[in-house]
């Protein structure tokens, strides 16, 4: 698979005037095949805009190697810009403006023709609204506007910084399709997000980021069969006598509310045991997945 984007040894600190410096990212390295939907993970302040931005062309790295579609994006070309899509963490839109008035501007500046806006408003649902201004739209629509302009430009490489943090549960689900829909175009992909099941479902390979550095990166699956976390298999307590929850015990066992947690590396048996005893009412099976991942490579504390 050919690359569409490659990074080497990426470094930023920002000298803010009246603080210390910050070193947000410190030799990150990695690259996207072209067609792959790649995802950045990590908590607060690890670095994920900053890396994004540097890649996007937006921000000038203090060191190391950028590539996208073979083109240094720093500085600014415009060739390079017309290939790629960008939706920033903060929306920036001309708020006098109105939905179609925005993507009219977008289109104008892509070379993109007047139906486009039309397809694209209809694309990510903001049909009904496109006579609003921006500045009235609530959080969840002005996220799909802006995804909305990053798409506009019929990019080769779509750069998304958290595009679902607003939404409903409905939306989001939406925005999934959508953006599924938009990568089996063809179209490179790349996302931060701090919802993890977002990550597994879209991302083909994630990397973990904390304080600047890349901590984990894999296929999501790979990532979770790595940990080789057991299995919690849950019933009802009511069903189970002491006895027989000391027999079936295996790993460990919890009691909580009236159920009763297994923990196993075997659940086959164990389901077939509970199954055997009657007790498989109210029956939850809970296997490791990329939030246990998540944790267990950046810790539980608290960020900045
Ligand atoms: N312009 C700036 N000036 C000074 N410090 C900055 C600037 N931009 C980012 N930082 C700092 O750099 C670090 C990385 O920030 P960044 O925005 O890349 O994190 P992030 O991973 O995107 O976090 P989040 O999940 O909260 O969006 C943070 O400590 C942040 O405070
Ligand atoms: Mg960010």
């Amino acid at each position: 698979m050919d690359s569409a984007i490659e990074v080497a040894d990426l470094r930023k600190t920002f000298r803010p005037r009246n603080a210390p410096p910050v070193e947000a990212v410190r030799g990150v390295g990695f690259s996207v095949g072209e067609g792959e939907f790649f995802g950045i993970l990590g908590p607060n302040g690890a670095g994920k805009t900053t890396t994004l931005e540097m890649i996007e062309g937006i921000l000038e790295p203090d060191g190391g190697r950028v590539a996208v579609l073979g083109r240094s994006p720093w500085p600014h070309s415009a060739e390079l810009t017309s290939r790629i899509g960008v939706q920033l963490q903060t929306n920036a839109f001309f708020e006098f403006l109105t939905v179609t008035e925005q993507l009219r501007t977008y289109a104008q500046l892509y070379g993109q023709p007047e139906e486009r806006v039309e397809e694209i408003l209809d694309v990510v649902g903001l049909s009904e609204h496109r006579r609003q201004r921006c500045e009235k739209l609530s959080g969840g629509q002005q996220q799909r506007l802006s995804i909305a302009c990053a798409l506009i430009g019929d990019p080769e490489v779509v750069f998304l910084d958290e595009p679902t943090s607003a939404l409903d549960p409905q939306a989001r689900r939406n925005m999934w399709e959508l953006l599924r829909k938009i990568n089996a175009e063809g179209r490179t992909m790349v996302l931060t997000t701090h919802y993890m099941e977002e990550a597994e479902f879209l991302c083909d390979r994630v990397a973990i980021m904390d304080s600047g550095r890349i901590l984990a990166l894999d296929s999501p699956a790979s990532l979770v069969a790595g940990l080789d976390a057991p299995t919690h298999i849950k019933v009802g307590a009511h069903q189970l006598s002491d006895a027989q929850v000391e027999d079936l015990t295996d790993l460990g066992v919890q009691r909580e509310n009236g159920t009763v947690e297994f923990e196993t590396r075997d659940p086959q048996a164990l389901l077939v045991r509970l199954a055997e005893a009657g007790a498989l009412e109210g029956l939850a099976v809970r296997t490791a997945n990329l939030e246990d991942v998540f944790l267990g490579v950046t810790g539980r504390e608290w960020r900045d």
